[in-house]
């Protein structure tokens, strides 16, 4: 990797925490370029980085190895139709982490055989703590499958998928997913908070509980179902609340959300294609 031409084509918040974890793991600041048209935003990432970014994405992209797709998935189709004659002349690796939009799509506006890896993070790549789903289509080798997986490991974790339609359920498990933890600490923090307890105590007792299962989970050779039959003592107070959350019907609710989840990435990606 340190060797590769890195290219992004907008370098907003999502290009920032990649820029962040490439120059902490060692990649060399002069191998990395933007292009942005924001003139406050390049002043931000040329400080803060020392990098070179220009509002000529085609440059960026004559000049890269690899160039990561980081725009909105709203601006991707534009985006890629503008500079299909760059991208046709020079044939870099195209990884894009827009999410919803399918390679295949990209491709079409592209103008065909390109290697594409398509990406879908998650916003706790932001601190260095991402899990990330990847496919690569056909015309990605090797190397350039490795060095798509190096850029993502600097933010994260990065997971391989053989189809692109399992992008689908990783989007409503990773990609999706951090809020439904958000929405478990709120939930657990205002019944704290009803029932008599500071907020920030209840703040610092339900995020640290939340980090500390997840390290012991990650940590553990158990699995998370194993790990909470050991807290769960017969008659105890996790299992007061654990018949509680059956009673409620958690598990299919859990479900049906995943579901739903999956089945509007199906959708999303219909429409960001057209
Ligand atoms: N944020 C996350 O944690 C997260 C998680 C999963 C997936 N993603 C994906 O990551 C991508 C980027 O998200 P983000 O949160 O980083 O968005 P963002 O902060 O809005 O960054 C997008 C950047 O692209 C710039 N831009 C717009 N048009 C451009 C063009 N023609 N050429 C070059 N740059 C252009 C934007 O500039 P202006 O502001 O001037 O328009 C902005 O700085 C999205 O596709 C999103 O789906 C993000």
């Amino acid at each position: 990797m340190e060797n590769s031409k890195i290219g992004f084509i907008g370098g907003g918040n999502m290009a920032a925490s990649l820029i962040g974890g490439l120059l902490d793991g060692g990649a060399p600041a002069e191998n990395i370029v933007v292009g942005e048209p924001n003139p406050d935003r390049q002043q931000w990432l040329e400080q803060k980085f020392g990098i070179a970014v220009t509002d000529n994405n085609a440059d960026v992209i004559a000049q890269s190895d690899v160039v990561i797709m980081a725009v909105k998935p709203q601006q991707l189709k534009a985006v890629v139709e503008a500079l299909a004659g760059a991208l046709q002349t020079s044939k870099p690796l195209l990884i894009s982490i827009a999410a919803g939009v399918r390679q295949t799509d990209m491709q079409r506006w592209a103008g065909g055989d390109l290697a594409i890896v398509r990406v879908m993070p998650n916003t706790p790549a932001l601190v260095g703590a991402g899990a990330a789903g990847l496919y690569a289509n056909g015309f990605v080798d090797d190397d350039q499958k490795a060095l798509a997986q190096a850029i993502l490991q600097a933010v994260g974790i990065a997971v391989w998928v053989t189809e692109e339609s399992e992008l689908d359920l990783v989007t409503a498990i990773s990609g999706s997913g951090p809020a439904y933890f958000f929405f478990l600490m709120e939930l657990m923090e205002s019944a704290a908070v009803k029932h008599g307890m500071d907020i920030d105590q209840a703040r610092l007792l339900t995020l640290e509980t939340a980090l500390g299962a997840a390290k012991l989970a990650l940590l553990s050779d158990e699995g998370p179902a194993e790990l909470r039959r050991k807290v769960t003592s017969p008659g105890g107070t996790t299992e007061a609340a654990l018949t509680s959350m059956q009673e409620g019907k958690l598990p299919e609710i859990i479900e049906l959300a995943i579901c739903a989840a999956t089945e509007r990435s199906r959708e999303l990606a219909k429409e960001l294609g057209e």
